[in-house]
């Protein structure tokens, strides 16, 4: 198995999508010791901003860092991702990466059918950690585009998407860890 882990907060030492992040990829290994694991940390080496000559698939030094990107992803079985919410969305970070791997004719084709994407069979694992409450019902739900985009985007390209959700981790030290409490008890739940 190869296994792509993604990390995107900024936080440090603080991050609370970083240690899940880490539970999520230690589980996967422990059930196959053979796997071979790549880390992306996106804060510690950002990506640029998409733009025409850092396109994958074109030519120069900057397409050809896109094109690893690309590659890196379409090769692995296994994605895991961390995704902090940063003012309602993914960190800007993520989304640079995201730019690098949502490519016609690589991840997804057009067709006169419509759209179908090309990357179903690929395992993807979502950490979420956001400061407040976006599920059914929520004053602040209207404002989660997190979660509806990676799930979103992911089903987009053909894959389904696991989700382990901590929310309201700001919501004071009681929120925190039942936030905390039910990650784990997520994780616990995935197979491995
Ligand atoms: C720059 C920044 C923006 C944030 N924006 C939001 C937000 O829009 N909604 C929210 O619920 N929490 C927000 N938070 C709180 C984070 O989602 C929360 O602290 C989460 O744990 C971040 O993940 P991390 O700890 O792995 O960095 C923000 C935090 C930061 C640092």
């Amino acid at each position: 198995m190869k296994l792509l882990q993604i990390d995107s907060s900024i936080t440090g030492e603080s991050s609370v999508s970083r240690p899940l992040t880490e539970k999520v990829v230690a589980k996967l290994v422990a059930a196959d010791p053979g796997a071979e694991v790549i880390k992306r940390d996106l804060a510690a080496a950002p990506l640029p901003h998409l733009d025409l000559a850092s396109f994958p698939g074109g030519e120069g030094d900057a397409s050809a860092a896109s094109e690893a990107i690309l590659a890196e992803f379409l090769a692995a079985d296994v994605v895991v991702i961390g995704a902090p919410m940063y003012n309602f969305t993914v960190p800007s970070q993520l989304k640079a990466w995201i730019d690098r791997i949502v490519i016609p004719g690589r991840t997804f084709r057009y067709g006169p059918e419509g759209v179908t994407g090309l990357v179903a069979g690929k395992r993807i694992i979502v950490v979420v950690s956001r400061g407040n409450f976006y599920g059914p019902g929520a004053p602040a739900a209207a404002f989660e585009h997190l979660e509806t985009l990676l799930g979103g985007l992911f089903g987009f390209l053909g894959a389904t998407t696991e989700f382990v959700i901590a929310e309201g981790v700001r919501a004071g030290p009681d929120h925190l860890t039942a936030a905390l409490d039910s990650a784990h008890q997520a994780i616990d739940r995935l197979a491995a």
